[in-house]
This record gives structure tokens, C-alpha cells and sequence, in this order.
């Protein structure tokens, strides 16, 4: 699993300084938050709890109710591989199994270095593309086993390179 260093805090001072006594703005504060660290850290949550004066199990149950919200942070590439009616049917396990054959995750997960995370979504709206896939807004259809495999490792040598070159 990734690891979760602690939150700089002074990221959503200013955000909670304008927000936190606005009533109902609960939705708009942790999505704020959510595009400062990419994901909801505990921490986060604790001191949105205390500024906004909310019990931390309200923020929480808030947190995990809408599919928007992220309780770990995800790697570099969010991989939503599409889990629809259409897709399932043309194979979107197999999909499945290769992206985890090749990067050692299952669905929910980060690799290791932080650099893919694998989640399993609805209809992404393109089925006529199925089996279908996307990667940070990408759009990957008609995919079998090699070509995911293929897309992945291209991405990870992109990587690479930049860090080479960097
Ligand atoms: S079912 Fe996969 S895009 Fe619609």
C-alpha cells in the first residue's frame, strides 16, 4: 500500500477560513480538500471536524456515502476500468485480471510506487467501444488482455523516461 505521509493542513486554512461557518457547506469543503491532496486524509478530516465544529463520524459517514470521494490516495494514473452490462459481456474480467497480472493490484488498490491505481466503475458511456477502460480521462475501448498490458507498460516507461530525463 502507498504510504500516507501527514497532511500539511495549512493547504485548506484558507478554504475553511471562507467556508467553515457556511451551513451546508460540508460537500463543498471536503471536495476543496480533496483537490488539494487528491484524496480525503484523516487528518483532514479530524481538522475539518474541529473548524467546522460537525462530529468527525458525520464527516466520515459523509465521506464514504458519495462515490466521489476517495479515503486513500490513488496513484499518479487512476485506471476506471468499466465493469458495465456491455463491457462485462465482452470480457471486462479478463481486462481485469490482466491489469492485475501485470501491476499486482485488484480493484481498490495503489501499486506500490504509487503510480497506477485500479478501480472498477460503471457504465463509462462508450460502450460501443467495450470492453472499455480510462486513464486520467483517456479513453482505452476495444481492449483485450495484451492491449491493457501493453497501455500500462507504455505509461510506466513514459514515466521513466521523464524520471530519466528529469
Ligand atoms: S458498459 Fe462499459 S462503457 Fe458502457
Amino acid at each position: 500500500m502507498p504510504q500516507t505521509v501527514p497532511c500539511d493542513l495549512s493547504l485548506i486554512e484558507p478554504m475553511l477560513d471562507s467556508l467553515a461557518d457556511v451551513p451546508g457547506s460540508l460537500i463543498a469543503i471536503l471536495q476543496e480538500t480533496q483537490e488539494a491532496y487528491g484524496y480525503l486524509p484523516m487528518d483532514a478530516m479530524e481538522h475539518i471536524a474541529q473548524r467546522t465544529g460537525t462530529p468527525i463520524a458525520t464527516i466520515v459517514g459523509v465521506a464514504t456515502f458519495y462515490a466521489q470521494f476517495r479515503l486513500e490516495p490513488v496513484g499518479k494514473y487512476l485506471i476506471m476500468l468499466c465493469q458495465g452490462t456491455a463491457c462485462h459481456v465482452n470480457g471486462s474480467e479478463l481486462i481485469s485480471a490482466a491489469i492485475s497480472d501485470e501491476l499486482g493490484i485488484e480493484d481498490g488498490q495503489t501499486t506500490e510506487d504509487g503510480l497506477f491505481s485500479l478501480k472498477h466503475v460503471a457504465c463509462l458511456g462508450c460502450c460501443s467501444l467495450s470492453p472499455v477502460m480510462m486513464i486520467n480521462g483517456q479513453t482505452y475501448g476495444s481492449l483485450t488482455p495484451d492491449k491493457a498490458k501493453k497501455i500500462l507498460r507504455g505509461l510506466a516507461a513514459q514515466e521513466q523516461e521523464g524520471g530519466a530525463s528529469a
